[in-house]
């Protein structure tokens, strides 16, 4: 996915649009650039391949002069990460700029109509063709208003788009993909995310789906595909989203892993009645699905685990890539839809089937203002404040607090004791030092294979994502007994085998599982309370139960996924490749 963000104001728009997409630039970062409405009316653009700050330092992007502009960072779908194909946008003619988030499906037909009538591209993108129509339009009418309404009609797909055009003009359309407008006291901004101008203002404006709008003199206008004006109230957003600083820490993610206590605590603090809510429908149709993507759908897993021990009610966990046909669901149940960002395209779609199905949607989301919590009967929120790294790591324990404290509304007392799991986990926060001497003696591995029975299964797939998230290792998570079905295969001398060993019901039979990859040559690393002669390393978590040892082992791998990281030279915060939520299927 990619952050798109425009300004038009009293102060030199560059320097604010590039700190806006400092901000948003979790969303991804591939490539970089900025496009401002110079003095002479000349549209003035510096864009390249990298992160934010290392674009700005070679490019200088801030340096563009002008008081309007827009800005984009990239997560590359149409074309590879290249200085041509970063935004923005302009068309061949020059009179148009445009930054894109989202995917244009009939973009090869437009690009050849577009193409026939002597309009140049530049780019490998699908983006492009957004300018280029833009400007067809205004050649043909020399009308912002009708250019734009001309080119949403013509192009489908989901997506946000700003536009910039030779008069000043600014305008965006929003199908699918999110768009806000900020109002501030020396300005006006458009943006994918509040975080692109909370510096400036908490005054938003969010635009619906089938929604554009014109920024003039100072002016916002708001119309639907139509034309037809429409009213959005302006809503106060949070300031906590601004909160994004690091503090003495040295990335965002060890930041949002020592905070795993406190989010362990307030998860779902704000969303009691709803938690009940969720338990009342759940309990009358007599089950549940649950999905989500990569650690959100993990979270479910441990969520089908939680409430069949605890309440005795089947949760069917399904990737939200996954989610069969609406005809496979039954009629009138009920899916959990767990996202952090709210925005994940594979979630909402496995939404979107599920309501086709009769399903009632109850949303597990951080953000109250995302596509998912729109699209929700009932929205329970996560309440662990903005998650930066890349990696999700306290979205997971408050996805999972969640299921928990959802457990405890369906069956009464569950006998979980949420307080002791946050201390349990405060004291593996703590013993960080001695999990990075483990992750220095990791460092040079290609493949490692993370073992956990019963509760500790799914945390074991998690474990094994953070690791290869973070770190670039191959990681696998597996079922304890399922290592002699065939994984064992792959064991020779030396390769790390981490188990989730805590002392409870399953302790017997992994450690007999450790022992026999040791036998094979596996180096073991034992992640337990108990010390034992088949772990070549020991990595120490606080006695507990069975649900505070599954968190306490989470999180201590997140920790040594995050030491290893910086031992490998990785940034742990950006990994390659990635973006924090992906709004493409
Ligand atoms: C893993 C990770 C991803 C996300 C996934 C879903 O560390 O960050 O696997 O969990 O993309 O994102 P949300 O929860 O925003 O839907």
């Amino acid at each position: 996915m990619c952050s798109i963000i425009g300004y038009a104001g009293r102060s030199a728009a560059a320097p604010v649009l590039v700190s806006g997409l400092r901000r948003m630039e979790y969303r991804g970062y591939d490539s970089v650039g900025v496009a401002t409405w110079g003095e002479d009316g000349a549209i003035l653009l510096k864009k390249g391949a990298g992160r934010v700050e290392e674009v700005n330092r070679r490019l200088g992007l801030d340096g563009l002069a002008g008081h309007a502009g827009m800005g984009h960072t990239r997560w590359a779908t149409h074309g590879v990460v290249s200085d041509t194909n970063a935004h923005p946008h302009t068309s061949s003619a020059g009179g148009v700029a445009i930054v894109h988030n989202g995917v244009i499906e009939n973009h090869l037909e437009m690009r050849r109509s577009l193409e026939d009538s002597g309009y140049v591209f530049a780019s490998e993108t699908d983006s492009e063709v957004i300018a280029n129509l833009l400007q067809r339009y205004y050649d043909q009418t020399g009308d912002v208003r009708s250019s734009l309404l001309g080119t949403v009609s013509n192009i489908r797909g989901h997506y946000a788009f700003i536009a910039m055009f030779g008069d000043g003009t600014m305008a965006c359309a929003r199908h699918g993909k999110p768009l806000m407008a900020g109002l501030a006291d020396d300005g006006l901004f458009l943006a994918s995310d509040v975080r692109g101008f909370i510096e400036y203002t908490d005054d938003a404006v969010y635009l619906e789906n089938g929604t554009c709008c014109m920024v003039r003199d100072g002016v916002l206008e708001v119309m639907d595909f139509e034309g037809n004006a429409v009213r959005r109230p302006a809503t106060k957003v949070s300031r906590e989203f601004g909160d994004l600083d690091k503090g003495d820490h040295d990335h965002y993610t060890i930041k949002e892993i020592n905070e795993q206590p406190g989010v362990i605590r307030r998860a779902g603090a704000s969303s009691v009645a709803q938690i009940r809510r969720v338990a009342d429908m759940v309990r009358i149709a007599g089950h549940a699905y649950a999905t989500g993507s990569g650690t959100s759908y993990n979270a479910a897993l441990m969520g089908r685990r939680v409430l069949a021990r605890f309440a005795g009610v089947r949760l069917d966990a399904v990737i939200a890539s996954e989610m069969p046909g609406d005809t496979m669901l039954e009629r009138g149940g009920v899916l959990l839809a767990i996202s952090q960002s709210g925005e994940s395209a594979d979630v909402l779609e496995a939404v979107r089937t599920a309501r086709r199905a009769g399903c009632t949607i109850a949303g597990v989301v951080n953000s109250a203002n995302s596509s998912l919590a729109r699209d929700s009967d009932v929205v329970i929120r996560m309440d662990c404040g903005p998650e930066v790294g890349v990696a999700a790591t306290k979205s997971f324990c408050a996805q999972y607090s969640i299921m928990l404290r959802l457990a405890e509304a369906l069956a009464g007392d569950t006998g979980v004791d949420l307080e002791g799991v946050a201390s349990a986990v405060s004291r593996v926060v703590q013993d960080s030092d001695r999990i990075r001497e483990v992750a220095a003696q990791i460092r040079d591995i290609t493949d490692v294979y993370v073992l956990g029975r019963g509760l500790h299964y799914p945390a074991a797939v998690e474990a094994a994502l953070k690791i290869k998230e973070l770190t670039y290792i191959h990681a696998e998570g597996l079922a304890g007994g399922e290592m002699k079905h065939g994984p064992l295969a792959l064991i020779e001398k030396g390769t790390p085998v981490i188990v989730l060993n805590p002392y409870d019901s399953t302790y017997g039979d992994m450690l007999l599982g450790a022992r026999e990859a040791r036998a094979r040559g596996a180096k073991i690393i034992g992640i337990s309370d108990r010390e034992s002669d088949a772990y070549d390393h020991w990595i120490r978590i606080p006695p507990g139960d069975e649900v505070s040892y599954s968190f306490s082992e989470v999180v201590a791998a997140q920790l040594l996924a995050y030491h290893a990281a910086v031992a490998r030279d990785a940034d742990p915060d950006y990994p390659r490749n990635l973006a924090k939520s992906v709004t493409v299927k």
